[in-house]
């Protein structure tokens, strides 16, 4: 888990908390941000930290469409990685997920084919007609991390490939609705599970959405499936919301050879959609609006 004693991602060599980190809120005035902190390690962000947080989310955004937009059949996901790497270097930006983690994460974006539930590996396939895909893109921009993904489907797709997509991208639209302060982190996986499973599909519970903003995994974890974590949403925290869903059984496993593609167990269709998010006053801000979709 990343901590403030992990090494900073800009590469210094310097742990995080000597270099990069954010400051921690002292302030006597500011009790809940102490006490988020102290009880469940959630950073609640300042103002300052938001803009920054809002500018590194809307390039993450821009940046998947504009990739999105390239997925058609023949070209391979390899391509689309190169493509949005560059736009991270135009726009000054590092694509957190390149070297990432251990195994280190090879490429600048994860694209998840098919029956591969999230961290699919960018290679020389070419897309083909009937494939559904995810493009998760997550960027740092001046330290600000953005975090977002959506489906493409590459031209006609079975019926099953066509429910797994409109239900995760439901899935999301229904948790992000019921957001505001007070509300808790467990009702998100109701909202999810509640609809995924009234459409006959299942809820991945191996991985879950996460804190975002100054690091990549940040406290707390948000499940999609069905959880008891009582802690209320307050004004302030940035998150994601990222459900995946299945076609068929909720399992699934790590391939054993570059130990981060997630594969389903029966090897039906699963599909994802991700939103970076923010708390606000009276309810949430999407911190990464997509244009198409
Ligand atoms: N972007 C993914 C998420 O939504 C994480 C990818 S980790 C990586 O949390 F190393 F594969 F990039
Ligand atoms: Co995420
Ligand atoms: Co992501």
């Amino acid at each position: 888990m990343f901590n403030r004693n992990s090494p900073c991602w800009c590469g210094s060599g310097k742990k995080w908390k000597k270099c990069h980190a954010p400051e921690l809120p002292t302030a006597t005035e500011d009790l809940l941000a102490k006490r988020y902190l102290k009880t469940y390690g959630i950073l609640l962000k300042n103002e300052k930290q938001i803009t920054g947080i809002r500018k590194a989310c809307h390039l993450a955004s821009h940046i998947l469409d504009e990739t999105c937009k390239k997925a058609i059949a023949g070209v391979t996901t390899q391509e689309l990685n190169d493509f949005a790497h560059k736009m991270h270097l135009e726009a000054k930006a590092i694509p957190a997920p390149l070297g990432y983690g251990e195994p280190p994460f090879p490429k600048s974006i994860c694209t998840s084919l098919n029956e591969v539930i999230c961290h699919g590996i960018p290679d020389n396939r070419p897309l083909q007609d009937g494939d559904i895909l995810n493009v998760d893109v997550t960027c740092i921009l001046d330290g600000f991390y953005g975090d977002c993904s959506r489906m493409v489907m590459i031209g006609q797709v079975s019926e099953e490939k066509k429910k797994v997509v409109a239900t995760s991208h439901e899935c999301l639209m229904r948790a992000i609705a019921i957001l505001k302060p007070g509300v808790l982190v467990c009702e998100v996986g109701k909202a999810i599970e509640d609809y995924a499973t009234s459409q006959g599909c299942s809820v991945v519970n191996l991985f879950v959405g996460h804190g975002v903003g100054v690091g990549f995994h940040e406290p707390p974890q948000v499940p999609h499936h069905y959880n008891t974590v009582k802690i209320p949403f307050v004004e302030g925290m940035t998150f994601t919301i990222e459900p995946m869903i299945n076609a068929g059984v909720r399992s699934g496993y790590i391939d054993s050879k570059d130990h981060w593609t997630a594969r389903t167990n029966d090897g039906k269709p699963s599909a994802q959609w991700e939103h970076t998010l923010l708390i606000t006053k009276t309810g949430c801000e999407i911190l990464t609006p997509w244009v198409n979709g």
